[in-house]
């Protein structure tokens, strides 16, 4: 026995000579295979995932400026250091900051200016014009596109009132004046609609009077029954009634018809979104739990009620002002923390099913400086809005809350892409890295592709 075993030696030396062919073969197609596995598992980073080609995708899509804010030092904080404890803090001490974030009126994006050279530039952060000259009022909005007319609907809350606290402790607010909508076929110039829900000036027990609290409203269209749906948050002025209301058009112009609230399954809800599936499954996305989680409630046929099922997702996560996409047949949704006008880091979740698990995926994101990425570019998520026509790319939209004057909050709109797999396997899972990687890029000045709103779907 101890005679036959081969001598140590590598392949070519008599020893491997004696090894029968078919041996060789089999350990190279092993070596093969085991090669093949990892560079399924571990793709080297080119193509699509290194981060250089990523930036040239969205150099495919969009027309930016080389943004000044990215070269912005670090401003010491008051120990001299060049790191700062608080942002907010300091940002609320701070006028330069203040003129950074909230440049004044006159660098405003005005469409009758005529500028031709800003013709179709967002913007981040300057105050935003309609059609009429007049500073957008849409806050804590979102967009419902209709393909027909190809016209892009965007409602929000219509700020433009006194800021006042009801209490020494209590948070800024405006009396409720309604839901503005407006009209756009390029989302650069908007039409005002009007009001298309009133506040009720008269009855002090009406969820709409002006004493209450009506934010972040959503519409989605019902195809079934041909109506408009709007979805908001109705509280009251301390935010301890935490409901939802619904509102039904047969116009997306309006005028909405108020329909009541409700909390629902009896749960408490406050920042709160609404998403139609691509086979009109709708679902309502509300914090709940005092703010620690989120509850998915899939709603009725008619989108005016709710139906029994209902998911908590992102437990003990704190996390509000939910927005949700789909991409690819799964699910995203961007959150804030809970630190009310104030910003904070947004987080990126996914999923298979709306009803979770929801897996998280980190700070979408990118560019700009750290102060800007650990503050959601200075903003709150409202929104993101698919591209018609455009894969991979949508538009997240954000507001920058002014806390000291709420009608001057700004409106931050940023292009999200979807760039190939995500740089890190998921939490808890052990899958093939099929999620695509959510990145939000940082534009002091960018616009769409032109000729975008003109490509056939
Ligand atoms: C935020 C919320 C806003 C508004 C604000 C009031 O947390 O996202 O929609 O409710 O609090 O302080």
């Amino acid at each position: 026995m101890l005679q036959r075993l081969p001598k140590q030696g590598g392949v070519g030396t008599a020893a491997a000579s004696k090894c029968p062919v078919s041996t060789i073969i089999w350990i190279l197609a092993a070596w093969v295979l085991l090669f093949q596995v990892y560079t399924t598992l571990y793709p080297p980073p080119t193509a699509l995932t290194h981060p250089k080609n990523r930036v040239r995708s969205i150099i495919r899509y969009t027309e930016y400026e080389e943004p000044e804010f990215n070269r912005l030092p670090l401003p010491p904080n008051r120990n001299g250091k060049k790191r700062r404890p608080d942002y907010i803090e300091e940002f609320w001490s701070s006028s330069h900051k203040r003129q950074i974030y909230f440049p004044n009126k006159s660098s405003a994006i005005d469409p009758l200016t005529n500028n031709e050279d800003d013709r179709f530039y967002f913007h981040p952060g300057r105050e935003w014009h309609d059609s009429q000259g007049r500073p957008i009022q849409a806050h804590g909005g979102g967009i419902l596109y209709i393909p027909e007319t190809r016209t892009f609907y965007w409602y929000g809350e219509n700020k433009d009132g006194r800021t006042y606290h009801i209490s020494k402790h209590s948070t800024a607010r405006v009396d409720v004046i309604g839901i503005n909508c407006y009209s756009s076929t390029d989302l650069w110039l908007w039409k005002n609609e009007g009001i298309v829900l009133k506040a009720d000036e008269r009855n002090v027990s009406s969820d709409l009077h002006v004493s209450k609290v009506v934010e972040r409203p959503k519409v989605i269209y019902n195809d079934k029954t041909r109506k408009y749906v709007m979805w908001m948050h109705i509280d009251n002025a301390n935010y301890s009634k935490a409901s939802v209301g619904v509102a039904v058009s047969l116009k997306p112009e309006g005028p909405f018809k108020y329909l009541g609230s409700a909390q629902p399954h009896g749960f408490d809800s406050r920042d709160m979104t609404v998403f139609k599936d691509g086979d009109g499954t709708a679902y309502i996305i509300y914090s709940s739990e005092g703010n620690s989680e989120l509850h998915v409630t899939v709603l009725a046929e008619d989108y005016l009620g709710f139906r029994n099922i209902m998911s908590r997702v992102l437990v003990h996560g704190y996390r509000e002002a939910p927005a949700v996409f789909k991409h690819r047949g799964l699910y995203y949704m961007i959150t804030s923390g809970c630190t009310g006008w104030a910003p904070n880091t947004a987080l990126v979740h996914s999923a298979e099913s709306m009803l979770g698990s929801w897996q998280l995926m980190g700070n979408p994101c990118v560019g700009g400086n750290e102060e800007l990425r650990d503050t959601t570019f200075f903003s709150q998520g409202t929104f993101v809005l698919p591209l018609p026509g455009i894969p991979d790319m949508f538009i997240f939209m954000a507001d920058r809350w002014n806390p000291y004057d709420l009608r001057d909050s700004r409106y931050v709109w940023l292009p999200l892409t979807m760039d190939g797999p995500a740089d890190e396997p998921l939490e808890d899972v052990f899958e093939f890295p099929l999620w695509s990687r959510v990145s939000i890029h940082w534009y002091q000045k960018w616009k769409l592709p032109q000729d975008w709103d003109k490509v056939q779907i």
